[in-house]
């Protein structure tokens, strides 16, 4: 198991993965991941929706013109909604999800990119949020927040650059 520590520097958004399937167990706890994370009132109200055929990734990734590419080379996407008249909080909250996933999918060694879909969308004007609630069947009242791909990393990314944290943006006591 890799400490915290560790993970933090180790996770990098990946865009490119191999074709191997993610075992049905490395699923299953990445949702495990989404549905412990803490929520606002703790509602839990988020809703996901788990995509792992080809058609349906691809169709994902032409949800907005620039930055979703990468979801139709990913064994797996997981696509985070939350319900804004139900819950205020829907993006902190599905945000949290998202990123548990993400720490989760690097802790089994995966890679994971987010990508976000909450006010993006294709240059005639459609939401990507409306393409993709035509591909999945939502129900209208959930909005998309982001789509998170996951699979077998494809691509090597260095960790984070200890050198290069921004600690200038960090204010003790006052701004
Ligand atoms: C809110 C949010 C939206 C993002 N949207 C996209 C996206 O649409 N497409 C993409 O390729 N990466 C996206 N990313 C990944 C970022 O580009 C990436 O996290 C950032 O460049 C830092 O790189 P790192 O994750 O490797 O540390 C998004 C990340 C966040 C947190």
């Amino acid at each position: 198991m890799t400490d915290f520590k560790t993970l933090a520097q180790m996770r990098r958004s990946h865009r490119k993965f191999t074709e191997q399937e993610i075992d049905g167990d490395d699923v299953k706890l990445i949702l495990r991941a989404a549905l412990m994370s803490p929520t606002s009132k703790g509602q839990r109200a988020w809703q996901f929706v788990v995509v792992d055929n080809k058609t349906d990734l691809e169709k994902l990734s032409d949800a907005k013109d620039m930055g979703g590419q990468l979801i139709k080379g990913a064994s797996l996407a997981i696509v985070v909604l939350g319900d804004p008249m139900q819950n205020d909080c829907w993006v902190e909250d599905g945000s949290i999800a998202a990123i548990s996933m993400q720490y989760q999918a690097e802790e089994l060694g995966l890679g994971s990119c987010w990508v976000q879909m909450r006010g993006r969308g294709l240059s005639d004007g459609t939401s990507a949020d409306t393409v993709i609630r035509g591909i999945l069947d939502i129900p209208e009242n959930y909005n998309v927040l982001c789509v998170i791909a996951f699979g077998h990393k494809a691509d090597e990314r260095q960790p984070q650059n200890e050198d290069k944290l921004k600690w200038e943006n960090v204010h003790i006591d006052k701004f």
